[in-house]
């Protein structure tokens, strides 16, 4: 299934966030849960020259790659339908038009699931994701110079370190028994930098 063909149907949609969405979401829904996705990591890989960089020094931040034994923990939010059309107008914009990420679709299992082993029950959910053939992206570099371009950068929604120092706090605050060994290892690199 495309995205397209989940958007023609009836009902209320989720949403996964695994980067800014987790701790900005800003957009409406009606409910969330705290989970992950199955095949992907996270990596900070995408070029960002709107929101946490500019042109003539793009931000990084963070994009989904498949990987098969990898999983991205995150928040999906569910939108009612009656919500849909407003908040899929906004994101698409923040996401699609300034921040250069595409529609896609993931299987998302929540973690009271996880526990109960119920991964029947995996929610289907839109996601925004960057791949490399976008201008934009950035693609690998060793952590350490992830994290030195980093604490550089600055958009218009703030500095690239608070979206970095963000998303480490929400996956140690609400996903503390999670690895995540590329996000937390980024952090103290930036961290040391500036202090
Ligand atoms: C985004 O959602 O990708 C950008 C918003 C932000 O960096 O605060």
């Amino acid at each position: 299934m495309k995205p397209q063909d989940i958007m023609k149907e009836k009902g209320s949609k989720w949403i996964f966030g695994y980067g800014s969405l987790v701790w900005k979401p800003d957009f409406k829904y009606k409910r969330s849960k705290i989970g992950f996705v199955q095949g992907y990591k996270r990596r900070f890989w995408h070029g960002d020259d709107f929101h946490r960089g500019d042109k003539d020094k793009p931000g990084r931040v963070v994009t989904l790659v498949q990987d098969h034994e990898a999983c991205t923990w995150g928040v999906a939010y569910e939108v009612a339908e009656s919500q849909v059309e407003e908040s899929l107008r906004y994101l698409d914009m923040r996401e699609a038009v300034a921040g250069g990420y595409a529609l896609e679709l993931v299987e998302f299992t929540a973690r009271e699931e996880k526990a109960l082993q119920e991964h029947s029950h995996k929610l289907l959910a839109l996601v925004y994701i960057a791949t490399s053939d976008n201008p934009i992206y950035l693609g690998p570099a060793p952590e350490s110079e992830i994290a030195a371009q980093i604490v550089l950068c600055r958009g218009s929604a703030g500095l690239n370190m608070e979206y970095l120092v963000c998303l480490a706090q929400f996956m140690r605050h609400c996903c503390a028994d999670v690895e995540d060994e590329h996000l937390f290892s980024i952090e103290a690199a930036a961290l040391a930098l500036v202090l």
